[in-house]
C-alpha cells in the first residue's frame, strides 16, 4: 500500500474509533446552552444576553425571519442592536450573527422589514428582490444634546445574511426625542409603501406613504384614543379575515402602552376599523378600549410582513413587562417570545374582536404518540394526573382542558405545583372573572411581578375551555379558541411540576384533559 493511501485508512480507521465517542460528547456540549432551568424549551430566546421588542417579521423565500432588540454585550438592555434568526417552519430557529449593529452612538430600535419586490427603492442588485429595513435611530441625550429619534433603512441582498445602512440616512427626521417603531408595508389600496410610526408622548400614530422607502410624506394621523396612561410605542396596523365571513375584512390598529397597561405596566391595545390606504377610521367610539392579551407579559408584538397570499397574519410577542424585565432570574439570556399566533376577527355579542390562537404549526407537537388524555370525574382525573406525573415533569407541555362549571362556584387548575409553591389559572363564576395567580409561584425580585391578574370572561355553556402552553418558564392561555389570551412568565422552584385540577363550593361536571409534553426545539443545537 502506498504511504498516502496508508495514512488515509489510518485516519479512517481513528475515526471509526473515535466516532461513537465523540458523537457523546457533542449532545451535552452542545445542548447545555438551552437547557437552563427557566430556558425555554419551544420559544425562541437568544443564546445568550437581552433581548426585548421582535422585529421586522418578515417571509422571504421560504425561511421567516424574526430579529430582535438585542444587546451584543450582556444581558441588559443596551447597545440596541437587531439580533437575528429563521425558521423554516415556525416552531424551529436558527440564531444568526447580529444583523443591524448599533454604531456611531446610534442604536438601531424597534422597526419592520419589507420585501421590495419590484427594486422601488434601488437598493436591490441583480433584478432580484430585496430586504430593506425600516427602523429607529436612536440617539442618546448627552450634556450638549437632546435624544433624537429618525426613521432610517437598511437593506439585504442575500437573504438577509448581511446588511447595509443606506448612505442617505435617517430618510425621515422630525428632530424630536421621541418618534419611534416605524411599521411599515405595501398597501395595495394605496399603490404605495405605508408606515404606522409613533408619536409616543402626544398618544399619536403617525401614517405616512411613500413610492421608493426613501422620501415620505405624512398621510394622517390617529389619537389619542383608548387607553393613554403611558407612552404609545409599537404601532402595527393590519388587514384581518372574519371568521366566517369568507369574503369581509377589517383593520386592526395596535399600539404598545407603557406604562399604563391593564394589569400594569406595559401591555396592548387594539382599535379596529378601517383603512383607506390614506387614514384608519375606527370602528368604535374613541373611548372604548380592548386588549389583545389579559396577561402581563406580552408586548410590542409584530406581524409578519409578505405572507403568502390567503395567510391569516400571524404575531409574535416579547414574553415580558417593562415593570420588571431587568429582573427577570435567567442566566446567560434574558428575554423570550411568544409563540407565533395566528390571528382573526370574530364576530362577538360586543362586537368583532381579535381572536389569537397558536399557528397551525403547533400541531406536530400535539400529534406524537405520548400524548395522552383523560375524561371523568375530579377525583378520577387528579388519580390519572398522579400516575401520568411524567407527562408535565418536564415542565414542557401543552395541557388542553374542558371543565364544566356543574354548580361549583369557582374551578381551575392548580398547575407548576411542588415544595408550597403552585400557579392557579381559575374562573370565578360569581364575579365572571379567569384569573391567573403568580403569587406563589415561586421567586423574583421584584415587588410587581407576584400578583393575581384578572380578565372578565362570560363563558359559553358554563364549559371553562382552555388550551394552555406550558414551558418552564411561562404560561400562554386560549380561551375558547383564542377568543381570550393572557400570557404570564413564572418562575417556579425545582420540582414545582405537579399539576391538579379542583372546584369549589360545588360540584363540577366530567372533566376532559389532554396532555401533550412537547420536545425541545433545540435539540440539533
Ligand atoms: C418598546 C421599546 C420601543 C423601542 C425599543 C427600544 O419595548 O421601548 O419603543 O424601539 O423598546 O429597545
Amino acid at each position: 500500500m502506498l504511504p498516502k493511501e496508508e495514512i488515509r485508512l489510518q485516519l479512517v480507521l481513528l475515526l471509526l474509533a473515535i466516532g461513537p465517542v465523540l458523537a457523546l460528547a457533542q449532545p451535552t456540549s452542545i445542548l447545555a446552552p438551552y437547557d437552563q432551568p427557566y430556558r425555554p424549551q419551544y420559544h425562541f430566546s437568544p443564546r445568550e444576553n437581552w433581548t426585548n421588542d421582535p422585529n421586522g417579521l418578515v417571509y422571504f423565500e421560504g425561511e421567516y425571519h424574526l430579529f430582535f432588540q438585542y444587546n451584543p454585550f450582556g444581558d441588559e438592555w443596551g447597545h440596541m442592536t437587531w439580533g437575528h434568526a429563521v425558521s423554516r417552519d415556525l416552531v424551529h430557529w436558527e440564531q444568526l450573527p447580529p444583523a443591524i449593529p448599533e454604531e456611531n452612538g446610534i442604536m438601531i430600535f424597534t422597526g419592520s422589514t419589507v420585501v421590495d419586490e419590484h427594486n422601488t427603492s434601488g437598493l436591490c442588485t441583480n433584478h432580484k428582490p430585496c430586504l430593506v429595513a425600516i427602523y429607529t435611530g436612536h440617539t442618546p441625550k448627552n450634556s450638549g444634546h437632546p435624544a433624537l429619534q429618525t426613521q432610517n433603512l437598511a437593506f439585504s441582498n442575500d437573504r438577509g445574511r448581511t446588511w447595509t445602512k443606506y448612505s442617505g440616512n435617517p430618510v425621515l427626521d422630525l428632530h424630536l426625542p421621541d418618534f419611534r417603531d416605524p411599521k411599515v408595508f405595501w398597501s395595495p389600496q394605496a399603490g404605495r409603501w405605508v408606515m404606522v410610526v409613533s408619536l409616543p408622548n402626544d398618544h399619536k400614530v403617525r401614517i405616512y406613504g411613500s413610492a421608493d422607502l426613501k422620501h415620505w410624506s405624512a398621510l394622517s394621523e390617529f389619537g389619542p384614543a383608548g387607553a393613554t396612561g403611558g407612552q404609545w410605542e409599537c404601532p402595527e396596523l393590519f388587514e384581518l379575515p372574519i371568521e366566517r365571513r369568507p369574503d369581509e375584512t377589517r383593520w386592526i390598529l395596535k399600539v404598545g402602552l407603557n406604562p399604563g397597561a391593564l394589569q400594569g405596566g406595559s401591555g396592548e391595545q387594539y382599535f379596529v376599523g378601517r383603512f383607506d390606504g390614506t387614514r384608519f377610521i375606527n370602528d368604535n367610539p374613541v373611548s372604548e378600549t380592548m386588549w389583545t392579551d389579559y396577561g402581563k407579559d406580552c408586548y410590542c408584538a409584530l406581524t409578519f410582513n409578505n405572507l403568502p397570499l390567503g395567510r391569516p397574519p400571524v404575531m409574535i410577542g416579547w414574553m415580558n413587562n417593562w415593570q420588571y424585565a431587568k429582573d427577570l432570574p435567567t442566566s446567560p439570556w434574558r428575554g423570550q417570545m411568544t409563540f407565533p399566533r395566528s390571528l382573526r376577527l370574530r364576530q362577538t355579542p360586543e362586537g368583532l374582536r381579535l381572536v389569537q390562537m397558536p399557528v397551525d404549526q403547533f400541531r406536530q407537537f400535539e400529534q406524537k404518540e405520548s400524548e395522552a388524555g383523560k375524561t371523568g370525574t375530579i377525583e378520577v382525573v387528579n388519580r390519572w394526573l398522579a400516575a401520568n406525573s411524567a407527562l408535565t415533569k418536564g415542565r414542557t407541555f401543552q395541557l388542553k382542558a374542558e371543565i364544566p362549571l356543574g354548580t361549583a362556584q369557582e374551578v381551575g387548575w392548580r398547575i407548576l405545583e411542588g415544595n408550597g409553591n403552585y400557579t392557579i389559572i381559575g374562573y370565578d363564576r360569581k364575579a365572571r372573572k379567569l384569573f391567573f395567580d403568580r403569587s406563589h409561584s415561586g421567586q423574583i425580585n421584584n415587588k410587581n411581578f407576584l400578583l393575581r391578574t384578572e380578565a372578565t370572561l362570560v363563558l359559553q355553556k358554563a364549559v371553562l375551555r382552555l388550551n394552555v402552553l406550558i414551558d418552564r418558564s411561562s404560561v400562554e392561555i386560549f380561551v375558547d379558541d383564542g377568543r381570550l389570551a393572557a400570557t404570564n412568565l413564572v418562575f417556579p422552584p425545582a420540582g414545582a411540576n405537579g399539576i391538579e385540577v379542583y372546584a369549589k363550593d360545588g360540584q363540577a361536571g366530567q372533566i376532559s384533559v389532554h396532555i401533550a409534553p412537547i420536545q425541545s426545539i433545540w435539540a440539533a443545537f
